[in-house]
């Protein structure tokens, strides 16, 4: 088995003068992490270059919270890989519900973003989930497959992770059940077709969550939404088990 991956999606949120507050009261809450977990935090883009040089030397990788599959072009508003790359940019977020359901991101679109960042050794981290419609009317392994099959088409299976993310959970306070989770965290497992794919649970993740979540056999990791913007409780989820 991988490391564990204990990933911080800040959104929308943090100037890089409120990043800048955070990595100085975060770094020494994670000092001496035990060698089985790495730590990741996706900023948003105007704050990648300066997080990046306040973390540097900390061990904890920065992720993009999104990317374009075009390395440059006439793509207003778009990121790509190499202005990534730049800023030492080692993951990057794909299939996030919240462009999929804000911006109509595609499966296809989706995966074009994932074969982007390979090529560019960064590596993908893919959102699926699905909606409580969906779970209330039983879709949700076909849901999941689909996104599954489609985002990971030609994509390395053994340099991605991927990310389960209930609709229902994100935001909402309603983490998953931890057996439920950890239940459709074994069946992506099995559709990626690679037994050792780091598999995160995310949605409501918090610090009474964690320890729970994480004493599962197919949960991985996780990603955190609101908290990781406060740098205590993000540091109590990244020390889990501890
Ligand atoms: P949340 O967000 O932890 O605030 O629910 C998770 C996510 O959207 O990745």
């Amino acid at each position: 088995m991988g490391k564990a991956v204990i990933a911080g999606n800040w959104k929308m949120h943090m100037t890089c003068a409120e990043a800048q507050v955070f990595a100085d009261a975060f770094k020494p809450l994670v000092a001496n992490l035990p060698a089985d977990r790495e730590v990741v935090l996706a900023p948003p883009f105007t704050a990648i270059a300066s997080l990046s040089s306040s973390l540097a030397g900390s061990g904890i990788h920065i992720a993009a919270q999104n990317i374009h599959w075009q390395e440059k072009g006439a793509f207003t508003g778009m990121i790509s890989a190499p202005m990534l790359m730049e800023h030492g940019v080692t993951h990057a977020i794909v299939g996030h519900s919240e462009p999929r359901k804000y911006y109509s991101e595609t499966d296809e679109q989706i995966n074009l973003r994932a074969r982007s960042a390979q090529k560019h050794g960064i590596i993908p981290i893919l959102c699926v989930g699905e909606s409580l419609d969906q779970r209330e009317s039983n879709e949700t392994e076909r849901v999941i497959h689909r996104q599954i099959e489609q985002g990971l088409e030609d994509v390395d299976p053994t340099q991605v992770v991927v990310a389960y993310e209930p609709i229902w959970a994100i935001g909402t306070g309603k983490t998953c059940a931890a057996e439920e989770a950890n239940r459709i965290c074994g069946l992506i497992r099995g559709w990626v077709g690679n037994p050792s794919v780091t598999v995160q649970y995310g949605g409501s993740v918090n610090p009474a969550t964690i320890d729970d979540l994480m004493a599962q056999s197919d949960i991985d990791g996780v990603l955190v939404g609101g908290a990781s913007l406060d740098p205590v409780s993000f540091a109590r989820i990244v020390n889990y088990g501890r």
